[in-house]
C-alpha cells in the first residue's frame, strides 16, 4: 500500500500542496496545443491542474490512486476520469496532448522510459507531451515514494530518440530553479 493509496497520505499530501498548481504551465502549454484538443493529464492527484485545464481543452483525468479519482469523482461527477498506472498506460485510447505536473519522477528511469515509449503509441500524429520535474540529480524515498531528480542534459538525452524537443526549461516552484519542465513533440 503506497502513500497515495490511503486517506492519511492524501489528505497530507493535499496540505502540504496547499498554494500550489500548474496555472503557469498551463499558460505555457496554451503556446503549443490549441484549445479545445484532447488531454490526458497523468497523476491528477487532487484535480487542480484538470481543473484549470478542464476549462480550455476536452481533458481526461487519470491517477494510479483510486482515491483521488473518487473523491474528484465526488465533486465532478461528469468528469472524464481513467485508473491508470502511468507507466503501463493500459488504454486504447489516444489524445492530442499528455500532461503531467511532478509525476514522473515518481518512477525508476528505466520505468519513465518505459511510460514514454507508451505514451508516443497513444499520442495521436504531432501529439505534444507536456511534463514538470524535480531539478537535481540525487534519488531518493521519503515515506515510501520515490523521488528521482533530473538535470536538463539528462532528460534531454532521455527524450530525444523518440521525440522533438520544444522547450525544456528550468523554472521555480518551490525553491529557485528547482523544476524543469519539457515540451516534446512525437516525431
Ligand atoms: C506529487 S503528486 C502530483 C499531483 C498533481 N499533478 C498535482 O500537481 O497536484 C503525484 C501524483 O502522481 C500519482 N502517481 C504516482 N505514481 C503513479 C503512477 N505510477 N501512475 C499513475 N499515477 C501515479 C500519485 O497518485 C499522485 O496523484
Amino acid at each position: 500500500m503506497g502513500f497515495f493509496d490511503t486517506e492519511k497520505g492524501i489528505d497530507e499530501y493535499v496540505k502540504m500542496a496547499e498554494g500550489f498548481d500548474g496555472a503557469e504551465l498551463i499558460k505555457t502549454l496554451q503556446k503549443f496545443v490549441p484549445e479545445k484538443f484532447s488531454v490526458l493529464e497523468l497523476g491528477m492527484g487532487p484535480g487542480k491542474d484538470l481543473n484549470i485545464l478542464s476549462k480550455i481543452y476536452a481533458v481526461t483525468g487519470s491517477d494510479n490512486s483510486q482515491i483521488f479519482l473518487d473523491r474528484y469523482k465526488k465533486q465532478n461527477p461528469d468528469a472524464d476520469l481513467l485508473k491508470l498506472d502511468a507507466v503501463t498506460l493500459s488504454t486504447d485510447r489516444t489524445f492530442d496532448c499528455i500532461y503531467s505536473n511532478k509525476v514522473l519522477h515518481h518512477l525508476t528511469t528505466g520505468n519513465m522510459k518505459t511510460s514514454l515509449k507508451k505514451q508516443k503509441e497513444i499520442l495521436n500524429p504531432n501529439g505534444i507531451l507536456f511534463h514538470s520535474f524535480w531539478r537535481g540529480n540525487k534519488t531518493e524515498t521519503m515515506e515510501g515514494l520515490l523521488f528521482v531528480y533530473y538535470e536538463l542534459e539528462i532528460l534531454k538525452s532521455i527524450f530525444e530518440s523518440d521525440f522533438k524537443i520544444l522547450e525544456l526549461k528550468i523554472y521555480t516552484e518551490d525553491q529557485k530553479d528547482d523544476s524543469i519542465y519539457a515540451v516534446l513533440r512525437k516525431k
